[in-house]
């Protein structure tokens, strides 16, 4: 049975519930973190720490983030991830309960902090090896995409459009820039380079693809921190996506059309070979700890 984290307890997912004026429910006044874990040990977890902490001051949502790695920790273990290949534990704060008003609590309430862990695999038809279609779909969110809010109604109906074109990523698209996916970041091989969004207020910061720098970094594959053009995609010869969920996810079609060959290119195999690899460092330093 699935258990939970609910306001400092452990429960079955059935018996877990949250009041009707939970401000998360009323006005999606919320923040959450997204904790890649293999086999029981987690990746990153300080980064995303860190970037839970920055989404709680943003929105002035006070609530000491130092418990999560814990209760991450917990929720693997409690649910038999320990040994999953591949699992993650979401985390979601919210303002807390009272009634609806636009302006804050006037009276300060505590937040509600819930979290749940679940196993996800690679598809085993080598999905990752032939690569994934996309489509580019207006950037319809607001301009605080840094901020990892619950409010994903835009990247849900992105998401959707994707689905409904029978493909399985959305390139989110703002004033002429290819600027990241749904849930994913977004990056493009062009003239040998990989190139990727800038931090700014208009892409979330992936740890992905912070990682995935320091990586092509490492591996002298040369790397550019720049806004993508639409027009650029075309003769891009290679596209992938970064994320928890997705690792070092290829793209080798967008709108209907082949990018480079139609296959995944030497630069993204490179950088997901060598992402694994840093999966298995950190797992054997984990084993080697305890
Ligand atoms: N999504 N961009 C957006 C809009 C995201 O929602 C995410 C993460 C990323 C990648 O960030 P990271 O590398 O830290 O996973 C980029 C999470 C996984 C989700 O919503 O499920």
């Amino acid at each position: 049975m699935d258990v939970v984290y609910l306001n400092g307890r452990y429960v079955p997912k059935s018996e877990a519930a949250v009041p009707v004026e939970d401000r998360g429910f009323l006005l999606g006044d919320g923040v959450y973190e997204v904790v890649p874990f293999y086999e029981g040990v987690p990746l990153f977890m300080e980064r995303h720490l860190d970037r839970l902490r920055f989404s709680l001051s943003e929105v002035r949502i006070d609530f000491d983030a130092d418990d999560v790695a814990d209760v991450a920790r917990q929720l693997v273990a409690r649910n038999g991830l320990d040994q999953a290949d591949r699992s993650i534990v979401y985390v979601q704060v919210t303002r807390g309960v009272a009634p609806r008003t636009h302006y804050f609590p006037e009276k300060p309430v505590p937040p509600t902090v819930f979290g749940y862990a679940k196993a996800w695999t690679r598809p085993a038809d080598d999905a990752w090896g032939r690569g994934f279609a996309a489509i580019t779909v207006p950037d319809r969110r607001w301009l605080r995409v840094d901020i990892k809010t619950i409010n994903l109604l835009p990247n849900a109906l992105a998401f959707q459009a994707a689905k409904d074109a029978g493909v399985d990523d959305a390139i989110l698209v703002r004033e002429g820039v290819a600027i990241e996916g749904a849930h994913q970041n977004f990056w493009a091989v062009i003239d040998g380079v990989a190139v990727t969004h800038p931090t700014t207020n208009l892409i979330l910061a992936g740890i992905t693809r912070g990682v995935v720098l320091e990586i092509a970094r490492a591996e002298g594959i040369p790397v550019e921190e720049r806004a993508i053009q639409v027009e650029e995609l075309a003769r891009a010869e290679e596209l992938f996506f970064t994320g928890a969920t997705g690792e070092v996810r290829p793209c080798v079609r967008v709108d209907g059309r082949a990018i480079g060959d139609g296959r995944v290119g030497p630069v993204t195999r490179a950088l997901s070979r060598a992402f694994l690899a840093l999966v298995e460092r950190t797992k054997e330093a984990a084993a080697v700890a305890r």
